[in-house]
């Protein structure tokens, strides 16, 4: 099969069978779409006419009028005994998206943002049968007003789920079901700003987590990372009383905490009475290593765990969980229930159906294999465009770093990338103050399909390469 060959999941097609008579009519407007936005790029080729067919559950003869009606129009090449291929137009529109990033507001062509998962992904009809399933089962109390850490039976598939994937012994009892890990951190963080507590941060880090720290009255602390991940010494020596760090795949730099990081965070939690959050938001989605265990298990009474379905399942979720110790599960509840009351009932009953009847496991093996060969097409047209720039943070997650030589300015790249309609973010949109790590660029790859991204890599490179020619601007000393 030719690299550029799309499967049929890939096109992103969704039939809407209620219109029968129209199947073929939206087939083609959906293709026709996808080439004229440039999400088809030129040069794909798609699936056969029989595969489509069999894969979208209609007949033959309804894909074979629509790929005749688009070459017939000149967005197809269709070639004997060859699939059809998408053709070069001159005028394919931008795909226009909303960036909401700390980088300014732009029309973007090719997201590659490091947080965005394959919304496309999404397991649309499996999701409505647990929707279903919990609106046809649930008894009437469910759909009241509920305990504020949320309905029981989550919990306790939550739990469970915990157990199997993350090795974890968690009672349901201390498992609070939030929006996703930064509501989470925002319930401790308030907490703990109540308790005049001070906080680290691993620098950089998610530039939310500190705005949410911030409004949560807190004082941030970078901590710097390197190579091993976060700095305990530095950690000490800041005299925090509790530190946010991201073990299994720090964001965004990509690193693992060390095992020796790991004995001595632990080490000094227990000592000074400190709290780690440790915010596990991707551990499921790592391609060639070995799954890292979360620190949770060496000190499960000083560490506050927190993670999310909304990256492994889809933003629009909405729902993560936390499982805290004793001594902060009681006072978290009580801000989540002073400020949103609880979460949606049926949604929790949703989730909790989804993952009894496996299909979260199923999901994220299914993704598994989805981004890890997304990620080797970006590796091989960084490979291919970029070869002097160093790629690393591979392993895990949904994003690469680029690290830039000093001769070229992150900001630059950036904005160069901007212009050509890339969405992209760069290691100094997470630093705190005193940042003095490398320069470099975020690249996500979760949401390109294969066939597009020498497309997009070739813009960036081009970015790259205008910046190169720039002088560098150096901060006044
Ligand atoms: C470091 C990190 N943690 C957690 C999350 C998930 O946040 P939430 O569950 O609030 O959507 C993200 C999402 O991008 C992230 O980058």
């Amino acid at each position: 099969m030719s690299p550029r060959q799309l499967h049929a999941r890939d096109l992103l097609v969704q039939l809407d069978r209620s219109r029968r008579a129209e199947l073929g009519r939206q087939l083609e407007q959906q293709l026709r779409s996808a080439i004229r936005s440039g999400t088809l790029a030129p040069g794909s080729d798609l699936p056969s006419t029989r595969t489509l067919a069999e894969d979208l559950a209609v007949s033959r003869g309804v894909v074979v009028r629509a790929y005749a009606q688009l070459a017939a129009e000149g967005y197809l090449d269709l070639r004997q005994g060859a699939n059809p291929s998408v053709r070069g137009i001159p005028f394919v529109e931008p795909r226009v998206a909303e960036v909401s990033s700390p980088a300014a507001v732009q029309k973007i062509r090719y997201d590659l943002r490091p947080h965005q998962p394959d919304l496309g992904g999404f397991p649309r009809e499996i999701w409505l049968r647990s929707l279903r399933h919990a609106l046809t089962r649930a008894p009437n109390a469910d759909l009241g007003y509920i305990d504020p850490r949320g309905l029981e039976q989550l919990r306790v598939e939550l739990a469970r789920y915990l157990g199997r994937v993350r090795g974890i012994r968690a009672n349901p009892e201390r498992i609070v079901v939030t929006t996703g890990s930064t509501h989470a951190l925002s319930l401790i963080a308030r907490v703990l700003a109540s308790r005049g507590a001070v906080m680290g941060f691993e620098n950089p880090s998610h530039w939310l987590f500190f705005a949410v720290a911030e409004q949560a009255g807190l004082t941030p602390i970078g901590i710097p990372v390197d190579g091993d991940g976060i700095r305990v010494d530095s950690v000490r020596a800041a005299k925090v009383n509790a530190v946010l760090v991201t073990p299994a795949h720090q964001f965004p730099t990509g690193v693992a905490l060390a095992a020796d990081r790991r004995a001595e965070l632990t080490l000094w939690a227990r000592e000074s009475g400190g709290l780690i959050i440790e915010d596990d938001y991707d551990a499921e989605l790592r391609y060639d290593r070995a799954p890292i265990g979360p620190l949770q298990g060496l000190a499960p009474d000083r560490v506050a765990y927190i993670g999310s379905a909304n990256k492994t399942l889809s933003p629009g979720i909405r729902l993560g969980w936390a499982l805290l110790p004793d001594d902060l599960c009681d006072s978290v509840v009580e801000e989540l229930g002073k400020s949103v009351l609880h979460l949606s009932g049926i949604d929790q009953l949703a989730l909790a159906d989804f993952l009894r009847r496996g299909e979260f496991d199923r999901h994220i093996r299914r993704m598994r294999l989805v981004y890890k060969r997304r990620r080797d097409a970006l590796i091989e047209a960084l490979e291919a465009e970029l070869p002097k720039l160093r790629v690393s943070g591979i392993a895990a997650g949904l994003h690469v770093v680029v690290e830039l030589p000093p001769s070229v300015a992150e900001a630059d790249v950036c904005a160069q990338a901007a212009a050509r309609g890339l969405a992209i973010e760069s290691l100094s949109d997470h630093a705190l103050p005193m940042y003095e790590g490398p320069a470099g660029l975020l690249i996500g790859y979760a949401g390109v399909l294969e066939p597009t991204m020498p497309f997009a890599v070739a813009e960036l490179a081009a970015a790259f390469r205008a910046s190169e020619r720039r002088p560098v601007r150096r901060a006044a000393s």
